[in-house]
C-alpha cells in the first residue's frame, strides 16, 4: 500500500476518534483489524438501547449537580476517561455497541504492564518453567515485551476506562498476571502444573515469605497495594487476588466434545478468565458488590459470552495458527468459532466466523434485554449500577482493543509502511 495514503488514513482516523481537546489524552494506534471484512454481508449490528440508557445518564448529569447524583454522574462523566468515537472515525466496528470510553493514564498502566512482564523474564524459575521445554514462562514474557505498545498493554485503558491513576495501574498489574497464565495454561495443555504459578500468590506468597525472589518481591508488593486500595473502599483488591489465584491453579478440564453453545460456555466463561475480569473491574472503580450475587447472574453470563464471542473470533486466526504449530492443543474445543463450525457444520472458517458473528450480536440483544429487565425488576442500588455500567464498558472497550493491537491482526492490519 503506498505510505502516504496509509498514513493519511490513520490520521483521519485518529482526528475523528475522540473530540479535539481530547487528543493528548487518546492512546493512539499502528493497527487496525477487520476480523469480518466482507465475510458476512447478511449481519448487521442491533439497535440497543442501552447506548441510548449510557448517554441519558450523561444527559441527566449535566443537569444534576455531583452532590445530587453521584452515582449516576461518573459513566460519560468521568474525569479519568475520554469518549471515543470508532464508527465516526471509519473503524470496522462491528457491534451494536456505541459507547466507548477510554482511560487517560494508559502510559503510566502501559509502564507498569511491562516492568511487571520484565519481572517475569529475567526469573530464574520463570526461565527454567516447565524444566526442559522450548517456550518457557519466561519467554512468553519476552514474546510479549517486543513491540510491546501494540501488545496486550492496550486492553489496559479500554477494558478499566473509569479507574483512577492508582488503581488502573493496578488492574493493568492484574491483567498481566491473567495474560501469563492463561498463555501458559494454553501453550502447555495437559503437561499443565501450576506449583511456579502458585509459588507467586498467596497463600505461598505473603506479607512473611523471605526470602523472596525479586519476582515475588514485585508480586507480592503490587497485591498488598491492591489491598491498601481496599481499605480506602471496597473488596475488589481482595477479590482480583481470590480469582488470579483460582484462575492460575484452575484443573485442566476432561477433554471433551461440547454438544451445545451453552455447555461450551461453562467451560469457556472460567477458562477466558471472567472471574478475574469481574474483580479487576471492581478494583479499578472502587466497588463492593457482590457479582456472584443471583441479581447478576444472567447479565455477567451474557456479558461473558459477548466478550468471549467476540475474542473467538478476532483471535481465531492467530489460535489456528498456533494449533497448527503444536502450540495450542486445545483449540479446536476451546474456540467458539471452531464449536460452531462443528455445531453447524458449516464448510468453511469463513462461514463459521460470519455465523459466530451473528451469534455475538445476538448475545449483545440479549443484554439489551436483560438490562431492561434489571432496570424494572432488578432493585439494584446506584453502587450496583456503577458496577453494571463499568462491566459494560468493559464489554466495549473489549472489542476496540482488540482492533487496535496487533495481537490478533498481526502485520496484515499494520497502517503505516
Ligand atoms: C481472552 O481469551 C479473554 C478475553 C478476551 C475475555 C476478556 C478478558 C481479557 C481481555 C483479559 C484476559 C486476557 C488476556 C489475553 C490478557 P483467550 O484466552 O482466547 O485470549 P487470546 O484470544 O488473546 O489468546
Ligand atoms: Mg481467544
Amino acid at each position: 500500500m503506498d505510505r502516504t495514503v496509509s498514513v493519511s488514513r490513520s490520521e483521519q482516523m485518529h482526528e475523528k476518534l475522540c473530540a479535539e481537546g481530547d487528543h493528548s489524552s487518546l492512546h493512539r494506534f499502528n493497527y487496525c483489524f477487520d476480523y469480518i471484512g466482507d465475510k458476512a454481508p447478511y449481519v448487521h449490528p442491533p439497535f440497543l438501547k442501552l447506548n441510548a440508557y449510557l448517554r441519558t445518564k450523561a444527559t441527566r448529569a449535566r443537569r444534576q449537580t455531583l452532590e445530587e447524583n453521584e452515582a449516576e454522574a461518573n459513566i460519560m462523566h468521568n474525569i479519568n476517561s475520554i469518549d471515543l468515537h470508532p464508527r465516526q472515525a471509519g473503524l470496522p466496528w462491528l457491534t451494536g455497541y456505541g459507547v466507548v470510553r477510554q482511560n487517560r493514564f494508559w502510559r503510566e498502566a502501559q509502564e507498569r504492564y511491562h516492568s511487571l512482564l520484565r519481572a517475569f523474564a529475567e526469573d530464574e524459575m520463570a526461565q527454567n518453567t516447565p524444566f526442559g521445554s522450548a517456550i518457557t514462562v519466561a519467554d512468553i514474557a519476552k514474546k510479549e515485551l517486543k513491540d510491546a505498545s501494540d501488545k496486550t498493554s492496550r486492553y489496559v485503558p479500554m477494558l478499566f476506562p473509569l479507574g483512577d491513576m492508582e488503581r488502573t495501574i493496578l488492574a493493568g498489574e492484574a491483567l498481566a498476571l491473567t495474560l501469563v497464565f492463561d498463555e501458559a495454561y494454553e501453550i502447555f495443555g495437559c503437561d499443565y502444573e501450576p506449583s511456579f504459578l502458585q509459588s507467586l500468590m498467596p497463600p505461598h506468597n505473603n506479607k512473611d515469605l523471605s526470602p523472596k525472589t525479586r519476582l515475588q518481591e514485585r508480586i507480592w508488593s503490587t497485591l498488598e497495594k491492591m489491598l491498601e486500595c481496599d481499605h480506602i473502599y471496597g473488596n475488589g483488591g481482595q477479590d482480583t487476588i481470590d480469582t488470579l489465584v483460582a484462575y492460575a491453579s484452575r484443573p485442566k478440564p476432561p477433554s471433551r466434545v461440547y454438544e451445545t453453545m451453552s455447555d461450551y460456555y461453562d467451560f469457556r466463561y472460567d477458562d477466558g478468565g471472567m472471574g478475574p475480569t469481574y474483580a479487576m473491574i471492581k478494583l479499578s472503580i472502587g466497588s463492593n458488590v457482590d457479582f456472584h450475587d443471583p441479581k447478576f447472574t444472567h447479565f455477567l453470563r451474557l456479558i461473558g459470552e459477548q466478550t468471549l464471542g467476540q475474542n473467538n473470533i478476532a483471535s481465531f486466526d492467530k489460535e489456528k495458527r498456533r494449533y497448527l504449530s503444536g502450540m495450542f492443543p486445545g483449540f479446536e474445543q476451546s474456540n467458539g468459532v471452531m464449536v460452531i463450525k462443528r455445531l453447524l457444520s458449516l464448510p468453511t472458517d469463513d462461514a463459521a466466523k460470519a455465523i459466530a458473528y451473528a451469534y455475538q450480536l445476538e448475545t449483545e440483544r440479549q443484554i439489551d434485554t436483560e438490562l431492561e429487565r434489571m432496570a424494572v425488576e432488578g432493585d439494584l442500588s446506584h453502587e450496583e449500577w456503577k458496577f453494571v455500567d463499568a462491566v459494560l464498558l468493559m464489554s466495549v472497550g473489549n472489542i476496540m482493543a482488540s482492533i487496535t493491537m496487533s495481537r490478533y491482526g498481526g502485520a496484515a492490519a499494520r497502517l503505516e509502511s
